[in-house]
């Protein structure tokens, strides 16, 4: 199964730009290119900051483009969002019975469970106790392998500014005895940390990748302030099989030059088949 991953698209009202650069029309450049490259895909996911500040019309651009995109998309809220102004927008996105957009799909891979890890007031992550009740659920219900897509990662990413902004330690641990008590998680996939990062945790592969507008610089040291970037946005195609999960990050907007190296002897020699 070929499934894209997307994230922190933080579209602003439509004509604004946001750090010199323009949100929505990275969004646009990054569906085109899907469309021609990838439209084999069975699903897009994008895994929160929708909108740089929940605003309602940020979300009635990001549905205009998303229209454009020939395959079903599940959204996700990230800290940058407003729940309500996503859902008024999106009315399909399913909420659960405490009002967290929280659902699950039964793919043919396996379970995609999609989380809610956003928490009232904070830019950092929660998984409290009513949605650590939710996912029980879920994963009891789970038929094969479970995949989990999120927002905030539960664990540490050694970039301290942004683990300050990680999902709080009690609700971290939990979701971590829920996940190896569960033992068929196979991947997670997230965003907010505006970088590539990949790894395991838990028992379970992990993935994260750039965002559409900026970067967090990669500063293993810093922690009292933020820096960003303008690394090019990315997003990943994920295939998922039966006994692996590899994910490729696609750097959209790069535009290197394609060449051949066949005319290089040395490449020849090495290309030549046995
Ligand atoms: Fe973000």
């Amino acid at each position: 199964m070929k499934l894209i991953h997307l994230t922190d698209t933080h579209l602003t009202a439509p004509g604004e730009t946001l750090y010199g650069t323009s949100p929505a029309q990275r969004l646009r450049a990054c569906v085109a290119s899907i469309n021609a490259e990838h439209s084999d895909a069975e699903l897009c996911v994008i895994t929160g900051d929708l909108a740089h500040k929940g605003d309602p019309k940020a979300y009635t651009e990001l549905a205009e483009i998303l229209n454009g995109l020939n395959m079903p998309v599940q959204l996700l809220i990230g800290n940058h969002d407003d729940r309500d102004s996503v859902s008024q927008q999106f009315p399909q996105l399913q909420r659960d019975r405490y009002g967290f957009v929280q659902s699950t799909l039964q793919s043919r891979i396996g379970t995609f469970i999609y989380m809610d890890t956003v928490r009232a007031d904070s830019h950092a992550g929660a998984y409290c106790e009513q949605r650590q009740q939710w996912l029980g659920q879920q994963l009891e219900q789970a038929r094969g392998d479970v995949f989990l897509f999120m927002h905030h990662a539960p664990f540490d990413s050694g970039i301290p500014v942004m683990d300050e902004l990680g999902i709080q330690t009690e609700d971290a641990q939990a979701l971590k005895m829920m996940i190896q008590g569960h033992g068929r998680v196979r991947h997670l996939f997230f965003g907010h940390y505006h970088r590539p990062m990949h790894g395991s945790w838990a028992g379970c592969s992990f993935s994260t990748l750039r965002g559409m507008n900026h970067q967090i610089v990669l500063d293993l040291h810093n922690n009292d302030h933020y820096r960003f970037n303008h690394e090019p946005p990315t997003y990943a195609i994920a295939l998922l099989s039966g006994d692996s999960v590899v994910v490729h990050n696609h750097d959209f907007m790069d535009n290197s030059v394609v060449f051949d190296p066949s005319q290089d002897p040395a490449w020849a020699d090495c290309a030549r088949p046995n």
